[in-house]
């Protein structure tokens, strides 16, 4: 009774000591998560973005499509239904940072790959009411105009090889060539077009 006495008239005690207890609740979630085969390792076939696809990406977090698009797909039946095979957590661990969003302005684009053609994509960036009358998704015409120099490639591809994205010297060594000269229309295309093809239910 006694010490449980000083712990309720020491208001600063008693925070410290809940945030103890709380803090075991979220470790015993978490911590396991680190460990298990299913959360850390790749699904099959998957592979260390190329080069052009990696600018793509950088290009998709600069302009905030994640702000409006989620790439999670959840394991709900109309979520199911609507956009494919739930996302798996394998499909993420190359991802540095992921890119799951919490936000649904737009559609989930977590399995856009292959939904639409190139050319669907480049007008919709372009101007999404030419395709999409409704829309009120915002232009990005100066995808088209920005030409990508490569120079920054090898360097980030380096950087998440560091943090265990299995890239490889000839991987690195071919980045600047790979890139150089191609708009960021192209860059951005690319990315999105291989968006979810690991896992995309055949329909
Ligand atoms: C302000 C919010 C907003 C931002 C920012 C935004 N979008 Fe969208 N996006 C939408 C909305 C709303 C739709 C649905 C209407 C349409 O298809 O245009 C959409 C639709 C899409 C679709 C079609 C998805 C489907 O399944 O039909 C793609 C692909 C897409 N956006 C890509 C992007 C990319 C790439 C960027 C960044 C360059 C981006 N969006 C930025 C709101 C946004």
């Amino acid at each position: 009774m006694k010490g449980h006495d000083i712990v309720e008239k020491n208001i600063g005690l008693m925070t410290v000591l809940v945030i103890i207890a709380i803090s075991f609740g979220g470790l015993t979630q978490i911590v396991p998560q680190f460990f298990l085969k299913e959360t850390t390792t790749p699904v099959e076939g998957l592979k260390p973005l190329p080069a052009l696809v990696l600018e793509g990406r950088d290009i998709y977090i600069r302009e905030g499509c994640h702000v409006c698009h989620t790439q999670m797909v959840r394991p709900l039946r109309a979520e199911v239904e609507r956009y494919g095979h739930y996302s798996v957590a394998g499909e993420s661990v190359y991802e540095h940072p992921f890119l799951w969003g919490s936000k649904r302005t737009g559609p989930d684009l977590a399995r856009v790959g292959g939904r639409y053609s190139d050319d669907w994509h480049k007008v919709h960036l372009f101007n999404p009411r030419i395709v999409v009358p409704e829309s009120n998704m915002p232009a990005f015409p100066w995808l088209y105009d920005n030409i990508l120099d490569g120079k920054h490639t090898a360097a980030k591809m380096r950087a998440l090889s560091r943090v265990g994205v299995p890239y490889t010297e000839d991987d690195i060594a071919g980045a600047e060539a790979a890139v150089k000269g191609v708009s960021e229309m192209d860059a951005l295309v690319a990315y999105l077009q291989q968006l979810g093809t690991l896992l995309k239910e055949k329909r």
